[in-house]
């Protein structure tokens, strides 16, 4: 123990914006786990303060701060901005990246539609902004960096994969929600879910990162599972099909892209109908590596404050934030064209 003391190098400090589901995980996990964090980042990570909207009566792990006293604390490396939502998330992390900050976040929406412009300000880590645990953010950005990613097929939203599995079982859409809600798998507004804008705004990023082209989550076609029975449900599955929320997305060899979010029909026999529950999947169609799927928790407190504690772990070890990177990189380009894949494609519409 004392060697291993010895080799640490000074502790990385932090504070956090939120301490709701993720926030609260990824809290004990530096308390429970800091031996094996220290281990893994040749140095302890700190967690010094908290800003939350509403402090009064919690108990934290740290002392609760204003954001402005949290970015202006000068023994900070790094914030881990875990509000979620646009503002003030946005905000947060654009001052604390223009102070000097690195700025790790789970933020999908601001990472989609701000991710370019912020990146552009500091080290900007976001790995937890998809598919949670599923390590793909440094995957395209790093990885598979010189390589030509050419689609991708994927399940990115936890919460409606694990209601369309529930409502098949015989759930009524408000019990599969507010299970969904109970297990810390829903966004605070849950229409984000079930209207397909948080998979619609993880796309963006995966499209951003696999394609090179800034890509607009706005511009990607969203068909939710709001207006889904349960009879289409049990219909589909008679006739060999399991409806998932797809999210899919191609680029052509002149550059064009097209992309959408949508419930599709997947024959019962693919690896696709048989991801279940919290879990998402992503199909990659790699020009030199081929097809590579990751499989794992998309959602879920434990699942998003693993890969948030990756990005501390490379944050405190000084490794390049290649996505951030990669994003900045982005920033000149306008935002691509994207047409929508339609109903056929990579499998029948289901609605
Ligand atoms: N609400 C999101 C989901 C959380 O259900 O996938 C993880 O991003």
């Amino acid at each position: 123990m004392l060697a291993f003391r010895k080799m640490l190098r000074a502790p990385y400090r932090i504070g956090m914006f939120g301490l709701g589901h993720v926030g609260g995980a990824l809290a004990r996990r530096l308390v429970d786990d800091a031996d094996a964090i220290a281990r893994a980042a040749n140095r302890p990570i700190l967690l010094e303060a908290i800003v939350v909207a509403r402090p009064q009566g919690r108990v934290a792990p740290a002392p609760f701060m204003t954001a402005e006293e949290l970015i202006a604390r000068p023994s900070l490396d790094a914030v881990v901005e875990l509000v979620g939502g646009l503002e003030p998330a946005h905000t947060y992390i654009k001052n604390a990246l223009s102070a000097g900050l690195e700025v790790i976040t789970a933020n999908k929406q601001v990472v989609a539609t701000q991710g370019p412009a912020l990146a552009r300000l500091g080290r900007l880590r976001f790995e937890a902004s998809v598919a949670s645990a599923i390590p793909i953010v440094e995957t395209l950005a790093d990885t598979l960096g010189s390589d030509r990613i050419r689609s991708i097929i994927s399940i990115l939203n936890g919460t409606t994969n694990s209601m369309l599995g529930a409502i098949a079982g015989g759930a009524s859409y408000a019990e599969a929600l507010a299970d969904a809600q109970r297990r810390g798998l829903a966004e605070a507004d849950p229409s984000a879910d079930v209207d397909a804008h948080d998979p619609a705004a993880k796309l963006a990023i995966l499209s951003m990162l696999a394609f090179r082209r800034r890509v607009d989550p706005s511009h990607i076609e969203r068909v939710g599972i709001r207006s889904l029975e349960p009879a289409q449900l049990a219909a589909a599955r008679q006739r060999g099909f399991v409806i998932k929320l797809i999210a899919a997305a191609t680029m052509h060899d002149d550059a064009s892209i097209e992309a959408d979010v949508r419930p599709r029909l997947v024959p019962d026999d693919a690896a696709m109908a048989r991801v279940e529950g919290a879990m998402n999947a992503i199909a990659l169609d790699a020009q030199y590596a081929g097809s590579l799927v990751l499989q794992g928790p998309g959602a879920g407190p434990d699942a998003a404050a693993s890969a948030v504690l990756a990005d501390l772990v490379r944050a405190a070890k000084d490794a390049p934030a290649s996505a951030g990177s990669l994003l900045a990189s982005l920033a000149p380009q306008p935002a691509a064209t994207v047409a929508p894949l339609g109903p056929k494609n990579p499998y029948p519409a289901a609605s």
